[in-house]
């Protein structure tokens, strides 16, 4: 049965797979070729790949080539040969397919090929990484490789200014996260002048660690806020009120309508809400001296209740966050690393991720 559906999923693979087998040894056959080229006569090749796209050949024509091109580059700017199954990988990549590679195969020799061969047209091709530090290291270390063949490359970081970004941006080739590809791409889309973008448009891109960037990454969604108010006297109350409740920790069925059951609010770690009963809502207006909560105009304070409830709840400090110069620093849930210019939404915790700032 098992053995049937995996047929199926992978119906037609074995004719794809022949295709790609045929076209890597058509660029094996240009390999001796390629490799009697001076270096000069090489880097040459991308100014006629660039004048035969714009007298009509495709990228698809000029593929086996070009990676003829980019193998032998790599072999001499950086002593590594793309491998024949690497060659099958980059293939795939430039048709638009997931190409899964097991850890140490050498995925980021792999992106270069097709990542040259789109670059060819001018318009821009991003590689996105799962953090800075490899957005860095791959545009230092692949760098060479496009060098050679007269393309600039840039890394894009978070601590960027905006110059600096538009000019990672003006190159050949742009690595960088997906979060600052996604919060550029957000904050373009809120500039007043078409030349205070960054970005200049969306061609071609190739997503290093797919699964983790467009599954796991996908679920918090990028948000973009205005700058932050100073915390104001009003946090500090309902931080300290808060802090006198009784917590009840539920696990994915939260139901704060039971009233009497001695405690003051709920926390659902799993569904990462909270909700305040009417006994601990009573006690709240008692602490901080109000009449009614919710009869304040705009529903001011009971925000602030349930943003000092979320924190006292569901934040906990060196794991969710952490405190340094004074100031609150978000830790990414996934890589551990600080989240330098992001705050959370609300002007609290939430379940999203913002950027201030904008
Ligand atoms: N064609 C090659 N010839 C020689 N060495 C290679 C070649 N391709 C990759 N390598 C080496 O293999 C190692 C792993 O490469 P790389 O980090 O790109 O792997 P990866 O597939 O991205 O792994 P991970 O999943 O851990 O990120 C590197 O040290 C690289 O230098
Ligand atoms: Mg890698």
């Amino acid at each position: 049965m098992f053995e049937f559906v995996d047929k199926v999923l992978r119906f037609g693979e074995g004719k794809k797979l022949k295709q790609i087998a045929g076209l890597v040894s058509v660029v094996a056959e240009l390999e001796p070729e390629t490799q009697r080229l001076s270096d000069e006569a090489l880097r040459g090749k991308t100014v006629e790949f660039r004048d035969r796209i714009a007298q009509g050949e495709t990228l698809d024509e000029l593929l086996p080539e070009a990676f003829a091109a980019v193998r032998e580059a790599a072999r001499r700017a950086t002593g590594m040969r793309p491998f024949d199954v690497q060659v099958m990988g980059a293939m795939a990549l430039h048709q638009g397919a997931i190409a899964e590679m097991k850890t140490g195969e050498g995925k980021t020799l792999v992106a270069t090929l097709p990542v040259y061969l789109n670059a060819l047209l001018g318009r821009g091709v991003h590689v996105v990484t799962v953090n800075d530090y490899l957005a860095s290291r791959d545009a230092e270390w692949m760098g060479p490789v496009y060098e050679f063949m007269g393309l600039t490359v840039a890394a894009l970081q978070n601590n960027m200014s905006s110059e600096d970004r538009r000019a990672a941006y003006a190159a050949d080739v742009t690595y960088g996260t997906n979060t600052e590809f996604g919060f550029d791409y957000l904050r373009d889309n809120m500039a007043l002048a078409l030349d205070h973008r960054v970005q200049r448009g969306h061609y071609y891109c190739i997503v290093d660690e797919v699964d983790s960037i467009l599954v796991d990454e996908a679920r918090t969604p990028l948000i973009i806020s205005g700058p932050g108010e100073h915390a104001a006297k009003t946090y500090y109350d309902f931080a300290r009120v808060a802090r006198q409740l009784k917590a009840r920790v539920v696990v994915g069925s939260g139901d704060a309508s039971g009233d009497g059951g001695g405690y003051d609010y709920e926390v659902d770690e799993k569904k990462k809400t909270v909700a305040i009963s009417e006994e601990g809502l009573a006690r709240v207006e008692h602490l901080l001296g109000v009449d009614n909560l919710y009869e304040d105009q705009g529903g001011q304070l009971v925000n602030h209740l349930m943003q000092a409830l979320r924190a006292q709840g569901l934040f906990k400090r060196d794991v969710d966050y952490l405190l340094q110069d004074g100031e609150v620093k978000i830790i990414d849930e996934f890589t551990g690393r600080i989240l330098e210019g992001r705050r959370y939404s609300e002007g609290a915790p939430s379940g999203h991720r913002g950027q201030g700032g904008g």
